[in-house]
């Protein structure tokens, strides 16, 4: 694919998919979100009461919903102008949430040192610029404070990975190829929609966190808990193999 597509051309598709996206998500997120990431997130981001939070790349808003509901003070960007009017539309008026416009690559809006936590659910994987997107998360951050953030795996979800199936269906295992493979490429997402995803490795990821001058704090590969099992039996597969990975890393001056 065209290696020039960058941010830009990600985010018309955002704005074309923002209805439909929102559609699967309660407030506890879609599927995916319920099962693997929105335990996660809590569990990494600890007591968030009066904390200053940003929600980078919030979508139709429902983990900042969560966020503001438990006590936090909670900023909410996102580059998809319909993705905000959702968000604004899903929050009630006795939630408190600043929702503002712009691209998580370039936040010059907001001032350095700002938030105790920052937050980002699967967005740096929509980036084409995620060194600055990790750059500005920095400046943005008080010293001591955490950016917790989740993507599809990098070792894992790959631009070509899939189940093998045998004729009948049935699947065998999960193949992976082009791990090596740095740029974007088309996920499809819903019906009609094909989304912009970027891939890198993740060395990649982890060196660029060490360059940017974060402290590595925690890693989670977020499988399905007991109670998940138990409420969604399908998603007893997701023991073959990891679709997400979370980072917790601090800025330690
Ligand atoms: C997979 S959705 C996740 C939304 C939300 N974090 C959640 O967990 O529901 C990705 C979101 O990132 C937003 N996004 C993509 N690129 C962005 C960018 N450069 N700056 C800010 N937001 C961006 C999209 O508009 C979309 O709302």
């Amino acid at each position: 694919m065209d290696q020039n597509v960058g941010t830009e051309e990600s985010i018309k598709r955002w704005e074309r998919f923002a209805d439909a996206y929102s559609q699967n998500h309660s407030e506890q997120g879609d599927l995916h979100k319920e099962v693997f990431l929105t335990p996660t997130l809590l569990s990494l981001l600890e007591k968030v009461e009066n904390k200053s939070i940003l929600d980078a790349g919030c979508g139709e808003g429902y983990f900042s919903r969560i966020l503001a509901r438990s006590g936090a003070n909670v900023i909410a960007v996102d580059y998809s102008k319909r993705m905000l009017e959702i968000a604004q539309e899903r929050t009630s008026k006795d939630i408190i949430i600043d929702y503002q416009y712009g691209n998580c690559e370039d936040l010059h809006f907001l001032q350095d040192c700002t938030f105790d936590v920052i937050v980002s659910n699967m967005v740096m994987h929509d980036l084409a610029k995620y060194e600055k997107a990790f750059q500005e998360m920095y400046r943005l951050l008080k010293n001591g404070g955490s950016f917790v953030f989740s993507i599809l795996h990098p070792c894992f979800v790959t631009p070509e990975s899939g189940w093998e199936r045998t004729e009948d269906g049935k699947k065998l295992h999960w193949n992976v190829d082009q791990y090596f493979y740095e740029g974007v490429y088309e996920q499809p997402l819903g019906n009609n929609e094909k989304m912009l995803l970027f891939h890198r490795t993740l060395s990649n990821y982890l060196n660029t966190l060490i360059e940017t001058g974060f402290n590595l704090e925690k890693i989670v590969e977020p499988k399905p808990s007991k109670e998940m099992i138990r409420k969604y039996p399908a998603f007893s597969e997701d023991f073959r193999s990891a679709d997400f990975i979370v980072f917790k890393v601090r800025k330690n001056l």
